[in-house]
């Protein structure tokens, strides 16, 4: 009896307050913030740069076997990820880690799941030269495209000079740079476009900003913190940013990653172990807890008690709110430039 009075009281609250619904949302969103041009860029990349890091990550000349390219792995059609759990590089050799996605990878502060390298152009040579990715010496790729005409004019114009492992770098970091999701639904929210949301999304962020406590780590303009947690995913025994660390406490932690365009990027986690978001989502709601033994798991889980239309509202959020259809990132193969003539 006092439960039904109870809630004929909060229906006709809601009534009431239908007008108010506006300013609730913005009470919501207090930790979401617009997302910045990028500052990372000291000299913003003239387009032609950006053009050749292009061509050179779509050019399977980069590797050992002519067979891999950066986009074999990074496929702007899969989010940039693969789509399989692991990544596979020469000859199918099987990397350790899942491929991750390079939407607003330049505004990433270290990068690999650990947090291993630097920056981009730090980055840009260790996936050409590792063995079980593109395993291409970096004298061979120099010689390789100075000996193709169309490089060796398109390095001359960009940089005044010749084809060097350097540059090579620069040009894809400049290309990376450009691959940048910021027109989302939730973007334009954000914006104050009270509209561009879903009944159902708009539920569904302000569980990921509120009861669900998803931007306890999933903050700031990228949904990211840029830091490191131990969420209990995949095998213990991948040490994770204890190997960058030496710290014990470091163990199994990952780069929280940014969430735009999520929708496109499955498999999901440093091991690829979640085909779904809603494994995703089903695995923060039991609080990471899974049946592996973990003492390292991060303090900031716990169990979120979110029933099913909860778990459906926050998939809404993570599919439809942040994704840009009407946003080119799959923009197709560019023509590379001719093969070099016979060696
Ligand atoms: C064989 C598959 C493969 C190829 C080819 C490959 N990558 Fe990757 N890439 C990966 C994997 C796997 C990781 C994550 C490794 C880790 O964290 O241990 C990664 C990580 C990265 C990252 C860091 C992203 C982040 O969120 O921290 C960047 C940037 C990147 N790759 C760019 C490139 C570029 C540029 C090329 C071409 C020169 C390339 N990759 C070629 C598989 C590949
Ligand atoms: C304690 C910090 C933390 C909290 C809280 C958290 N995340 Fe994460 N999230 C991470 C980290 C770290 C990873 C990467 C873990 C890994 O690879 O092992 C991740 C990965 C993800 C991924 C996979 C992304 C990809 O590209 O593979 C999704 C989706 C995600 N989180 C959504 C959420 C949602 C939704 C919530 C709230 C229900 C949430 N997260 C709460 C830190 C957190």
């Amino acid at each position: 009896m006092l439960r039904s009075i109870l809630l004929l009281k909060k229906a006709l609250l809601t009534l009431l307050l239908c007008g108010s619904a506006t300013a609730q949302d913005d009470d919501a969103l207090t930790s979401g913030v617009p997302m910045a041009p990028l500052q990372a860029v000291a000299n913003p990349a003239s387009q032609a740069e950006v053009e050749l890091g292009r061509e050179l990550f779509f050019d399977v000349r980069l590797s050992r076997t002519d067979r891999v390219s950066c986009a074999n792995c990074h496929d702007p059609e899969k989010g940039f990820s693969n789509g399989q759990r692991l990544a596979k590089g020469v000859d199918g050799r099987e990397g350790k880690r899942h491929v991750p996605s390079l939407i607003n990878v330049g505004y990433i502060r270290t990068l690999f799941w650990e947090g291993r390298a630097a920056d981009l152009q730090q980055q840009a040579l260790l996936p050409i030269q590792n063995k079980a990715e593109m395993d291409m010496p970096l004298e061979v790729l120099e010689k390789k495209l100075n000996g193709i005409a169309d490089y060796k004019r398109r390095f001359e114009q960009v940089y005044g000079g010749s084809v060097t492992a350097d540059r090579v770098a620069a040009a894809l970091a400049a290309y990376q740079r450009s691959i940048v999701s910021n027109d989302t639904p939730f973007d334009h929210y954000l914006r104050g476009d009270r509209e561009s949301l879903s009944a159902s999304s708009k539920r569904g962020m302000k569980l990921f900003f509120g009861q669900a406590s998803c931007s306890r780590c999933h903050t700031g303009a990228q949904l990211t913190d840029n830091k490191f947690h131990n969420i209990g995913a995949g095998d213990p025994a991948d040490t994770g940013r204890r190997a960058v660390t030496r710290r014990r406490e470091d163990h199994g932690a990952f780069r929280t990653p940014q969430l735009r365009e999520v929708a496109h990027t499955a498999p999901y986690m440093h091991d690829g172990s979640f085909q779904t978001l809603k494994e995703v989502v089903q695995h923060y709601n039991f609080g990471g807890v899974t049946d592996h033994e973990n003492n390292h798991r991060d303090e900031l889980l716990e169990v979120l008690y979110l029933g099913e239309d909860q778990v459906d509202d926050l998939i809404s959020f993570l599919t439809e709110g942040l994704s840009s259809n009407g946003n080119d990132l799959s923009r197709g193969k560019p023509q590379t430039p001719a093969r070099a003539s016979k060696r």
